[in-house]
């Protein structure tokens, strides 16, 4: 039984992850990949997934534009984190297929009315092109199967300022329209939450990268060595693996700058396998809202775990994780997959 998948991304070297995990996931199908600005400028996100999905000579998947901006926070994009085209150091060829006609906003509304109660949502970056898509149609949450978030922090430090998530903090207002919106639905409705309390667990190495690299059937052993120049680029057989590679190691360049070791937080990839496998993370329900006034905290993600707000819970966030299991199976996937197309 496939999975049927709209995600909404900021790719992304994470992001780009999460897409070859879902495009190898023989129980999913990604019936759209809505784009918006967050690491990198919306235009620049579409290109990267229209690359990567011709790259893998995968489907003609329809692939959108969304909002290039926050609703109301002035735009802010990370390139020193995932390169100057959001993909690191890869260089994908360029795409010959074209973007979509319609506005992502089109496409989710569409979808979730053509197919009530059997998509799940997926959103790897802001949450602007779902909170605008929620003022067309504010039925979404009950004709979407459930929502899957990667974003905030809860009982965790922020990557972004001291107490905010990336996602987030881009558009903190788009944030709270959807926790908001998503509220009252059955408990096994509720989104799931994967914030970087757990999905800074999911630390991707160098070994990881060479597991799929074996899997794939690529030579050389593919090494990304924290001795390396920086800026070293793959020379794997395989296209997927090298290019994959080569958008991890600037990843892990960065982790390393930060003092975070020669690794790379895998985001999104987690969310995405939470889509499709939620058994791979145990959840608890709480009630989150976003803070949106405060001078140091704007954009924080809050839970209320025991019921303080009075405020039934509107969320299930993954609290606990098994980061050895999920790469494991991870790296078989894309290692496969990357076999059957690179
Ligand atoms: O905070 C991590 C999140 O922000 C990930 O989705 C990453 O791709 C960026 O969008
Ligand atoms: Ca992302």
């Amino acid at each position: 039984m496939k999975q049927s998948i709209i995600m909404d991304v900021d790719t992304g070297i994470d992001d780009s992850l999460a897409l070859l995990y879902l495009l190898a996931s023989d129980d999913a199908e990604i019936l759209a990949i809505t784009c918006t600005s967050g690491n990198v400028p919306a235009k620049q996100v579409a290109i990267n997934n229209l690359a990567w999905l011709e790259l893998c000579g995968a489907p003609d998947i329809e692939v959108s534009l969304g909002s290039e901006v926050p609703v109301l926070a002035p735009l802010m994009t990370t390139e020193e984190t995932h390169g100057p085209q959001g993909i690191g150091y890869a260089e994908l060829p360029a795409p010959k297929r074209s973007l979509s006609k319609r506005h992502a906003t089109e496409v989710w509304i569409d979808l979730a009315r053509r197919h009530p109660g059997e998509i799940v949502g997926l959103v790897t970056g802001p949450l602007t092109n779902l909170s605008l898509a929620l003022r067309i149609e504010p039925e979404l949450p009950k004709l979407l199967k459930r929502l899957v978030v990667m974003g905030g922090a809860f009982n965790h430090a922020g990557n972004t300022l001291p107490t905010t998530e990336w996602n987030i903090a881009v558009d903190p207002e788009s944030a709270k329209m959807v926790f908001d919106a998503f509220s009252g639905l059955p408990a096994d409705r509720r989104p799931i939450i994967c914030a970087l309390d757990v999905t800074e667990q999911i630390e991707m190495k160098p070994e990881h990268i060479a597991k799929i690299a074996e899997i794939a059937g690529s030579t050389p052993v593919e090494v990304i060595a924290e001795s390396d120049v920086d800026g070293t680029l793959s020379s794997a057989s395989n296209k997927v693996v090298k290019y994959l590679s080569d958008a991890v190691r600037f990843y892990m360049e960065f982790h390393v700058s930060h003092d975070q070791g020669f690794l790379a937080h895998m985001h999104d990839p987690f969310a995405a396998a939470m889509a499709i496998h939620p058994e791979l993370g145990e959840t608890k329900a709480a009630t989150v809202d976003v803070e949106l006034a405060g001078s140091l905290t704007r954009g924080q993600t809050v839970a209320d775990w025991r019921g303080m707000w009075g405020r039934e819970p509107n969320a299930d966030i993954v609290v606990k994780v098994d980061p050895p299991r999920f790469f494991e199976h991870l790296t078989q996937r894309v290692g496969d997959y990357a076999r059957r197309v690179g």
